[in-house]
């Protein structure tokens, strides 16, 4: 196996879950969102993990990425939480999942491809509240609701909404797109149509907007162990990181004061320095953004990395470090002994977000599970439900 790889700690994504679902109450369930290969983290054994936990659903962006889930054994309801065009419409019915609709044409479409093989199927109707992406204008939810009751092979099982910045310090946003969303369906109700979910909270909004916890949440980032507020966090130790992306230095040199290192000769020396190659680069991941500006962990020190990131190799400045050797680990996010990388880390160094420092650990880069713990009782956090 390559030395590059990422080891996932399943018993963190249970612990994750595990919190997720405490702070949910037992009136509402928890969908695990495992979307773009559960952020990178492997969709399989984090659905099944997530499972296991005491998920009870499963969110995906698109109906593609459900069915290796189908394929597993996954036989819990599988949410498409984005729109589809009108020719995936058989792949929601063949699946038997839930879909998310934002328009009558996407309904329609569905009906026409449960009714050919002979199913009904579950829509979830997005209301667009103030995310202004994708989803029906708070105005225009009664008109299309009726159309969707009078279709045969549908059900209008859910009402849903999403958060634009739920993870505000004062998420009075979200508080305003809760009231519109409490609004339609109250008005929904009124004329005599009754939709069985609500679900609005992402990761965000069930950590800091409590009223958000309807009959269903839909935590995504806070599963692998990330806050939704970056490193602007306050104290988190309830949440544990669940990935480590991890590789071994491949060469060391030493270089002298004047040379140059990697494409574009951005870094000279201006001393004698002793260089690490590793063996990882910007197509698995490591941002070509952290060219001389990021750090990894090496013997439980932070080096930092000097020229540029190319596709499959970063050089690193190990001067000072002693007895460095060829096949020494090296740990670009996650912890070496006492240090730590967090993905906000190097999210911020990149002007990003953990969830994209995530998603970008490319395929070609293993994935390693270390298998899901329980904990003892006595080690799980009480929780009041209130912001951790
Ligand atoms: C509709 C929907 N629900 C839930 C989530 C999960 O969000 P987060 O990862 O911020 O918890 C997402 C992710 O973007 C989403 O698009």
């Amino acid at each position: 196996m390559r030395p590059t790889r990422a080891e996932i700690d399943l018993t963190a994504i249970a612990a994750n879950v595990g919190l997720a679902c405490r702070l949910a109450g037992s009136k509402t369930g928890v969908m695990a969102v495992v979307k773009a290969d559960a952020y990178g983290h492997g969709a399989v054994p984090v659905a099944r993990a997530a499972i296991d936990a005491g998920a009870t659903w499963i969110g995906v962006a698109i109906p593609e990425e459900a069915v290796p889930l189908r394929a597993a054994g996954i036989t819990c309801r599988i949410l498409v939480l984005g729109p589809i065009p009108p020719e995936h419409a058989d792949l929601v019915a063949t699946n038997d999942l839930d879909q998310c609709i934002c328009d009558l044409p996407q309904a329609e479409s569905l009906d026409r491809a449960a009714r050919a093989q002979g199913r009904t199927l579950a829509l979830h109707l997005k209301i667009d509240t103030g995310m202004g992406r994708v989803g029906v204008r708070p105005r225009e939810v009664r008109r299309v609701a009726e159309k969707i009751c009078a279709l045969g092979s549908v059900r209008l099982a859910g009402l849903m909404t999403h958060f634009a910045e739920a993870e505000a310090e004062e998420p009075r946003f979200a508080g305003e797109q809760l009231s519109r969303f409490a609004e339609v369906t109250r008005d929904l109700t009124a004329a005599g149509i009754v939709v069985p979910l609500r679900h609005a909270a992402n990761s965000a909004g069930l950590l800091f907007v409590p009223e958000a916890r309807l009959d269903l949440v839909r935590p995504g980032i806070m599963l692998y162990g990330c806050h939704p507020r970056g490193l602007q966090r306050g104290p988190e130790p309830l949440l544990r990181p669940a990935l480590r992306l991890r590789t071994a230095i491949s060469q060391i040199k030493d270089v002298a004061r004047g040379d140059s290192v990697s494409y574009g000769r951005t870094f000279v020396a201006s001393r004698d320095v002793r260089v690490a190659t590793l063996p990882v680069g910007y197509a698995d991941g490591c941002g070509r953004l952290l060219s001389n500006r990021g750090q990894v962990l090496v013997r439980g020190h932070r080096v930092p990395i000097i020229g540029r990131v190319c596709m499959d190799m970063t050089m690193v400045d190990v001067s000072g470090l002693p007895n460095i050797r060829v096949g020494d680990e090296a740990v670009l996010i996650g912890r070496q002994g006492e240090a730590e990388i967090t993905a906000d880390e190097v999210a911020e160094a990149q002007g990003t977000i953990s969830y994209e420092i995530l998603c970008r650990i490319g395929p070609r880069v293993p994935r390693v599970y270390l298998p899901a713990v329980s904990p003892p009782t006595s080690a799980t956090p009480e929780l009041s439900g209130e912001e951790p």
